[in-house]
C-alpha cells in the first residue's frame, strides 16, 4: 500500500464519519500524487472485518456506490483523480455490488461493540509513524453496567493527543529527573489515555509503571484487561485496580506508592464527583507532592459553572490550577482535523493541578 492508502485505511479504522469519507479520499487539499486503488482498499477492509463494525462497512460501501459513476468518469478522463481502479471500472462496480448485497440486512445496533484503532502523530513531526492504540468499546453507549466508561470520550482523545504532541520534552509532562515514572490514571474507562502514556513512555523511562484505575468493577474486570491485551500491555508494569474517589478505603491503596503523574479525562462531569475527586487528588498529593507530582485533568466543558466549581474546590483544598491547553470548534487544525474528524460536542480544557508545598 502507498502512504495515501495507509492514511485512508487509518481513517477507516478510526471510523472517520462515513458521510465525509469519499470527500476525504478525493480531498483537494492533499499534496500527494499517490492514488487510492479502490480494489486494494476494499480488499483491506474485508481482510480483517471479523471484529469490525459491519454497519460502518455497509455505510462506506454505500457511499462508494453513490460516487462510483463520478469516479469512473473522472478516472477515465483525467490523471488528477485521487482514486483509481485496478481492473476495468465496470467489473469493479459489479464486484462491489456483489459484496454490498451481503451487508444489506445489517442494521444499526446501538449496543454494538467495535474495535477502533486511534492514530496519533507523535512530537511535532507530522510524518512520524505515530502511535496506534486499539480500543474495544461501545461507542454509542453513554452509560451501562453502572458506568460511563464503556466508550472513549472526547476529553480522553484530546489528552492523548496532547501527551503525544508534547512527547518527550514538554515541561508539563516531564516531571522527574530520576529514571522511574509512575503514572496513575483516575476514572480511566476504556483506558486509551493510560495505555497510550505507557506505550509512549515505556521506552523513555528506565522503569515506567502505569496504574489504570476506575470506580467501576466492570471497567476493571471486563474492559481494561481486554484493551491492555489488544495493545500488548500485559506485563507486570501495567496494573489495573478498582479505585473509587469517594471510598476512603480504596483511596488508601495508593498511600504507599510513589506517583509522579496523575491523569484524568472527563472525570469532572458533576458537582458530586468533583467534590470527591478533588479530595482524592489532595490525598494523592499529600504523599507525592514533594516528588513534583501533579495532575493533568482534561475536562469537557458542558457547563461553565461545573468547571468553576472544580477550580473553586481545588483552591479551597490548597491546590493550584493552571490551564495548559484548550480546544474549541474554532480550531480548524490539529485535534479536530487529525483525531476527532467532527465538531466537538463542547470545548475541552486541560488543567494542570498541583499542590503548594
Ligand atoms: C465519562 S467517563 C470517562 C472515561 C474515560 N476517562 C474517558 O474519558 O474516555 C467517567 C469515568 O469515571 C468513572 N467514575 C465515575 N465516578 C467515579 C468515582 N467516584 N470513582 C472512580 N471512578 C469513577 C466511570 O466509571 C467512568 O469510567
Amino acid at each position: 500500500m502507498n502512504l495515501f492508502e495507509v492514511d485512508i485505511i487509518n481513517k477507516f479504522n478510526q471510523r472517520y464519519p462515513f458521510q465525509n469519507f469519499i470527500k476525504y479520499c478525493c480531498g483537494a487539499d492533499r499534496n500527494t500524487t499517490e492514488k487510492l486503488r479502490l480494489t486494494t482498499f476494499i480488499n483491506e477492509v474485508y481482510s480483517n472485518n471479523d471484529n469490525t463494525n459491519k454497519y460502518y462497512i455497509k455505510q462506506i460501501m454505500n457511499e462508494m456506490l453513490k460516487y462510483l459513476d463520478t469516479f469512473i468518469n473522472t478516472t477515465s478522463n483525467t490523471n488528477d483523480s485521487r482514486v483509481c481502479f485496478l481492473d476495468e471500472p465496470e467489473s469493479f462496480q459489479e464486484w462491489l455490488y456483489e459484496q454490498y448485497i451481503e451487508y444489506l440486512n445489517i442494521q444499526y445496533d446501538p449496543n454494538l461493540e467495535d474495535i477502533i484503532t486511534y492514530t496519533f502523530s507523535v512530537g511535532n513531526n507530522i510524518n512520524s509513524t505515530g502511535l496506534q492504540i486499539k480500543i474495544r468499546e461501545k461507542p454509542n453507549i453513554i452509560s451501562s453496567e453502572n458506568t460511563t466508561g464503556l466508550k472513549t470520550w472526547e476529553a480522553a482523545l484530546y489528552l492523548t493527543y496532547y501527551l503525544c504532541k508534547s512527547f518527550p520534552n514538554d515541561n508539563n509532562i516531564k516531571t522527574s529527573n530520576n529514571e522511574t515514572m509512575n503514572v496513575l490514571e483516575l476514572g480511566c474507562g476504556t483506558g486509551v489515555v493510560g495505555i497510550s502514556y505507557y506505550k509512549l513512555y515505556a521506552k523513555y523511562w528506565a522503569n515506567c509503571n502505569a496504574h489504570l484505575t476506575d470506580g467501576s468493577d466492570f471497567v476493571i474486570n471486563e474492559v481494561l484487561p481486554y484493551n491492555c491485551k489488544l495493545n500488548d500491555c500485559t506485563n507486570e508494569n501495567v496494573h489495573h485496580y478498582q479505585m473509587d474517589w469517594s471510598e476512603p478505603y480504596l483511596r488508601y491503596i495508593y498511600d504507599d506508592k510513589k506517583i509522579d503523574l496523575i491523569l484524568g479525562a472527563d472525570i469532572t462531569f458533576d458537582d458530586e464527583c468533583i467534590y470527591y475527586l478533588t479530595y482524592c487528588l489532595k490525598e494523592l498529593f499529600h504523599n507525592n507532592a514533594k516528588n513534583g507530582c501533579y495532575a493533568l485533568i482534561s475536562a469537557t466543558i458542558r457547563k461553565e459553572t461545573t468547571i468553576e466549581y472544580f477550580i473553586q474546590r481545588c483552591k479551597e483544598l490548597g491546590l493550584q490550577v493552571e490551564l495548559v491547553s484548550s480546544c474549541s470548534n474554532d480550531d480548524n487544525d490539529g485535534f479536530i482535523k487529525d483525531v476527532l474528524f467532527k465538531p466537538l460536542t463542547a470545548p475541552i480544557r486541560i488543567y494542570k493541578v498541583s499542590y503548594y508545598i
